[in-house]
């Protein structure tokens, strides 16, 4: 994909601020650190339009980037964020849910795994919350830099396996560092939307 414009819009932390000018969207949600900003900047070809950060929760609200004028990259808040209190989870989960069930212009979601570890419990009820949705998803598998050579294989089968209780689950191994994956997931995205 060719990147004329990429520029963020809006960040959205109320249900009616959620953007209805009929462009299509493709969200990409998982938890905190596992990557969702840094792998933004890796397909606008930008090194810091969405914020990334060592420490976890950076991301609070919805952030809307939108690429030449055409579609919109919608950046989630992670989860997992411990030091979050109950009110702020409450009103997340509100958010979330309302975009999910009520954005028409919602065309896929990217659910964004970290490649070194087993999903955890709360990933794997992320994936059904969001296929709850009923659009395209695809699972991506981050950080694959941080595994060697003979490492990756067989992480990547024991990912592979935990996810088969998802029927026709895709997973693209994607690496922020070197680039890897991202022609693949520009492909799914225009085929997408
Ligand atoms: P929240 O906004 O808190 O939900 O986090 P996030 O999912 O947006 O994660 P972010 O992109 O901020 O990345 C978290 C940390 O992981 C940063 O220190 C990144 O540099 C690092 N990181 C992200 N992707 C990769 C990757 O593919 N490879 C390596 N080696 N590090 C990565
Ligand atoms: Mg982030």
């Amino acid at each position: 994909m060719e990147i004329d414009a990429a520029e963020f819009v809006i960040s959205v932390g109320h249900p009616s601020q959620i953007l209805a000018d009929g462009l299509p969207e493709v969200a990409f949600v998982g938890r905190s650190n596992v990557g969702k900003s840094s792998l933004l900047n890796v397909l606008l070809n930008r090194k810091n339009l969405a914020k990334t950060s060592n420490t976890p929760g950076k991301t609070r609200s919805l952030n809307y980037y939108r690429v030449n004028s055409a579609l919109y990259l919608v950046d989630f808040p992670g989860y997992g964020y411990a030091r979050r209190t109950y009110g702020e989870q409450k009103r997340w989960a509100g958010i979330i849910d309302g975009y999910l069930n009520n954005q028409a212009t919602l065309r896929g979601i990217v659910h964004l795994l970290d490649a070194r570890h087993d999903p955890t419990a709360q990933d794997l009820e992320m994936i059904r919350w969001m296929q709850y949705a009923q659009k395209p998803f695809l699972a991506v598998l981050t950080k694959v830099d941080k595994l060697s050579g003979s490492q990756l294989k067989p992480r990547l089968d024991r990912t592979g396996a935990i996810l088969r209780e998802f029927e026709d689950l895709r997973f693209l191994p994607f690496s922020a560092k070197s680039g890897r994956g991202k022609k693949e997931l520009w492909k799914w995205i225009q085929e997408t939307i």
